[in-house]
């Protein structure tokens, strides 16, 4: 199953991809991971992306395309995957529709002020990825991964004026996607405003998978 995850930042899709990973093996493929690990690693794709990412803007289209079709070819994704984050623009929706096209688009539906409480209090292993909330989801010792013991940090992307340039840059390029895959027949849509379990059910449901 080829499903594309898209909805505001904050929305709750990295956390859901991990648990659907976790729990029927379908591969995360997160083009924000991807791009933090180049960042992180000081690859020359990361050098050229870092104040992107900060500032809270969009990489360009083609180059965001080439990575995510380069990282589906790995033999992992042959039965499928989860595209977390992208496509992002109606460029990158149509490209991929025409690259390999996908099952079902999730759109998480969610108010700008749930964002922005959410993303505020946000908490990640630098280490394993994983991802925690100081009040909704907390980890077992403060400030300490419950995988790895490892010190959880703040993305920079996370400040809030970043935020509001990050949900202003949705609300222009992404949330088009809307009427695009509700066009094409593929849009499931989500609250996502509702409790991780509650929001992790419906997806389920909706999706038929047992
Ligand atoms: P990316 O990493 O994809 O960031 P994003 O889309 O802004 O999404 P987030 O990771 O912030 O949120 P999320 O929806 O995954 O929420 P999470 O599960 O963490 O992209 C970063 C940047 O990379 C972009 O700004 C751009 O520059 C670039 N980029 C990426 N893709 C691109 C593309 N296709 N094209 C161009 N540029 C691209 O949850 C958030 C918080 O809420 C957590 O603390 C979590 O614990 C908590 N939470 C989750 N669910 C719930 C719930 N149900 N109830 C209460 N709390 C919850």
């Amino acid at each position: 199953m080829k499903l594309v995850f898209f909805g505001a930042p904050g929305a709750g899709k990295g956390t859901i991809s991990k648990k659907l990973n976790e729990e029927y093996g379908l591969p995360q493929i997160s083009t924000g991971d991807l791009f933090r690990e180049n960042i992180k690693n000081r690859t020359e794709l990361g050098l050229k992306v870092s104040s992107i990412l900060e500032k809270g803007e969009l990489v360009p289209d083609q180059l965001t395309i080439s990575i995510v079709e380069m990282r589906t070819k790995n033999n992992d994704c042959k039965n499928g995957y989860i595209l977390d984050g992208f496509p992002r623009t109606i460029i990158q929706a149509e490209n991929w529709e025409k690259i390999s096209p996908i099952d079902k688009a999730i759109y998480f539906d969610i108010t700008d002020k749930e964002v922005m409480d959410r993303l505020s209090g946000r908490r990640v292993c630098p280490k394993c990825g994983q991802i925690y909330h100081i009040l909704f989801n907390k980890p077992k010792k403060d400030g300490k991964c419950d995988n790895d013991d490892e010190t959880l940090y703040i993305r920079p992307d996370d400040k809030e004026e970043a935020i509001n340039n990050r949900l202003n840059v949705y609300h222009k390029q992404t949330e088009p996607l809307i009427e695009y895959y509700t066009n094409i027949n593929k849009i499931v849509k989500i609250n996502a405003v509702n409790s991780f379990e509650d929001v992790y059910s419906e997806i389920k449901s909706k999706l038929k998978l047992k």
